[in-house]
Parts: structure tokens; C-alpha cells; sequence
């Protein structure tokens, strides 16, 4: 792999309260919670320390708010050694905060509360332009405002630097703004927004991942959490393999993907081995509890990968 590619993701910062529990109270009713944990999320930042602990070099450009929360989560970045001089704290508003419910299969239910990421502007990305041109890609998501993630495709297009959309939360998008990134990357629910058709099972994430080739994204690829993942382009759609694991927490393990695709792919592996190894990444994530405080170093990951790769039968060198 190329050594320390650039990353730049432009995206949300939040902070994780998560609360496990075996039942979801009903309207009205309290009930008992088992355990509780905080930790700092958002898919923005989750991408950013995922590829940034695969080894790339990443800045991130987002915006906190002015409290408590604000200045630990960019404390969190440069504990990682994330450049977050483009992190701003907005005055008056809060930081992006997502109350998160995970039950005993690992599921999650997730609500995020956008606060000070819903201010990150299109002057913040002409701010951030001198770093995103240098950038080899440039990884975005949804919780900040949509004017702004066009702005950026439109950007990055204009300059040549590659993309990489996660578009998430699931919202239906305007298509043609949309086929500016160079790769789309849905899970099921997010592609079913963005397809406007079910994706339930295999099937109909291949018809699904086929419409919207067909109206002009580049390449798209649907994961699918137990399932593996889909990649579709002009040249067709190739299934990629899941790695077995028993999960206890699935929360950001799309973000765990996203963010080591982006470093293995601009690290130079070829597309096919790039998606197996980042759902790999993306399955050892939920073998422990939080977001990012799941994520593995790369020298876990590397390990497990040569134990494992060839039994998924991934397409590997
Ligand atoms: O994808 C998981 C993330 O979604 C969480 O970290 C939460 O903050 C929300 O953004």
C-alpha cells in the first residue's frame, strides 16, 4: 500500500450516548436500561479514525458546538493525530449529539441531533479548498447540509480528486448532483431511499444497485451487513463476501467500511480487494461495544486479514 495517503473527510462530529438494552419502552412507559456508554461518533468522524487507523493521513472539516462537547471532540481527532485545524467551534449552538439504542441481537436504532453540523456551509469547504485539492479522496455523508456535500462533489469533480458519498442518513437525493462522487456507497436503507425502491434481500439490492448505474452514478456500492457487499458500475454488479463474525454492537460499522475503503483503495489496492478487506474491517467493529472505540488498529486488522481472506474467498491477490 502506498504510504500515508491523504484523506479529507468533510462531515459531522457527534457525541455517542448509547443505551443497551432488551426492550424498546412503548409511548409512556419507563423501563430498565443494562448498561450505558458515551463516546464520540458521527459518521463524518467515524470515517476519519477508521481511515485514519488503516494508516492514512487524514484532515477532517466540520464544525462542533460551543460546549462541553465542542473541544473534546476535537481533542478526540488529534488523539488519533487527525489534522482537525479546519474542526471549528460554532457560537450558540450545540454540538451534533446521536442518543443511540442497541439491543441483545447488537442492532441499533440511532437519532441524530445535527446541532452545529447543520452549519457547516459551502464558505467552510472554500476555507478548506488549498487542503481538499491536495486530498486523494475527499469522504462525505448527510448530516450536514445537503447544499454543502453538492457543493463539495461539485468541487472535488472540477479539480480532479476523487469522492466518495456515503449517503446517509437515508433521504431521497438529486441524482445528477449525486453522480458527481466517483463511488456512492449505501447501506440497505439508504439505498432504498435513493433508489426508491425495496432493497430486502440480495435480489433486490442487484436490481436496485443496476437503477441507479443506469441513471448515471459512477459506481455504487451496497453493503450489506451479514451479506457482505455489492459493487455495481458499467461493466456490471460483483457480490464481495462477508466475513462471519457474532456481533454485539453493529453501530458504525458502515462507517467503519467507508473509512477503510477510502484508505485502501487510495493506498492503491485494486477495487475487489479493497472491498473485501474493508468488510472485514467493517465486521471485526462490531465484536466489541461503541463506535469508534471499536475500531482496530491496523496491525489487529492486517493479522486477522491473513488469517481470513482466503476463507471468505475473496477475490485477493
Ligand atoms: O453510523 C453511526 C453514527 O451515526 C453514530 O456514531 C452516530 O453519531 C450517527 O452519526
Amino acid at each position: 500500500m502506498k504510504q500515508r495517503p491523504h484523506i479529507v473527510v468533510v462531515g459531522s462530529a457527534n457525541v455517542d450516548l448509547t443505551t443497551f438494552t432488551d426492550d424498546i419502552p412503548r409511548p409512556g412507559e419507563t423501563i430498565f436500561g443494562r448498561e450505558f456508554h458515551l463516546g464520540f461518533g458521527g459518521k463524518g468522524a467515524n470515517q476519519a479514525v477508521a481511515a485514519r487507523l488503516c494508516g492514512a493521513e487524514v484532515s477532517m472539516v466540520a464544525r462542533v458546538g460551543d460546549d462541553l462537547f465542542g473541544p473534546a471532540t476535537i481533542r478526540n481527532f488529534t488523539s488519533f493525530g487527525i489534522d482537525a485545524g479546519r474542526v471549528l467551534i460554532t457560537p450558540g449552538v450545540s454540538s451534533g449529539v446521536a442518543p443511540i439504542f442497541v439491543d441483545s441481537s447488537g442492532q441499533n436504532r440511532i437519532w441524530v441531533v445535527k446541532g452545529a453540523n447543520d452549519r457547516l456551509l459551502p464558505s467552510d469547504v472554500d476555507a478548506a479548498s488549498a487542503l481538499l485539492r491536495r486530498a486523494e479522496f475527499i469522504v462525505l455523508q448527510l448530516e450536514v447540509p445537503l447544499e454543502t456535500v453538492y457543493y463539495t462533489l461539485r468541487f472535488a469533480r472540477a479539480h480532479g480528486v476523487r469522492t466518495i458519498l456515503n449517503p446517509a442518513p437515508g433521504q431521497a437525493l438529486d441524482l445528477p448532483e449525486v453522480a458527481n462522487a466517483d463511488y456512492v456507497i449505501p447501506n440497505e436503507t439508504e439505498a432504498e431511499a435513493l433508489g426508491g425502491m425495496p432493497v430486502r434481500n440480495l435480489e433486490e439490492a442487484r436490481a436496485c444497485a443496476r437503477r441507479l448505474v443506469e441513471q448515471g452514478l459512477r459506481r455504487v456500492i451496497i453493503t450489506l451487513g451479514a451479506n457482505g457487499a455489492l459493487c455495481a458500475g458499467p461493466e456490471g454488479i460483483r457480490h464481495v463476501p462477508p466475513f462471519a463474525v457474532d456481533p454485539v454492537d453493529t453501530t458504525g460499522a458502515g462507517d467503519a467500511f467507508i473509512g477503510s475503503l477510502a484508505c485502501f483503495l487510495s493506498g492503491g489496492c485494486e477495487e475487489s480487494e479493497a472491498i473485501a478487506r474493508a468488510n472485514l474491517y467493517a465486521a471485526l467493529s462490531t465484536l466489541s461495544v461503541g463506535t469508534q472505540k471499536s475500531f482496530v488498529p491496523l496491525e489487529r486488522f492486517e493479522a486477522e486479514w491473513a488469517l481470513r481472506k482466503q476463507a471468505a474467498g475473496a477475490m485477493v491477490r
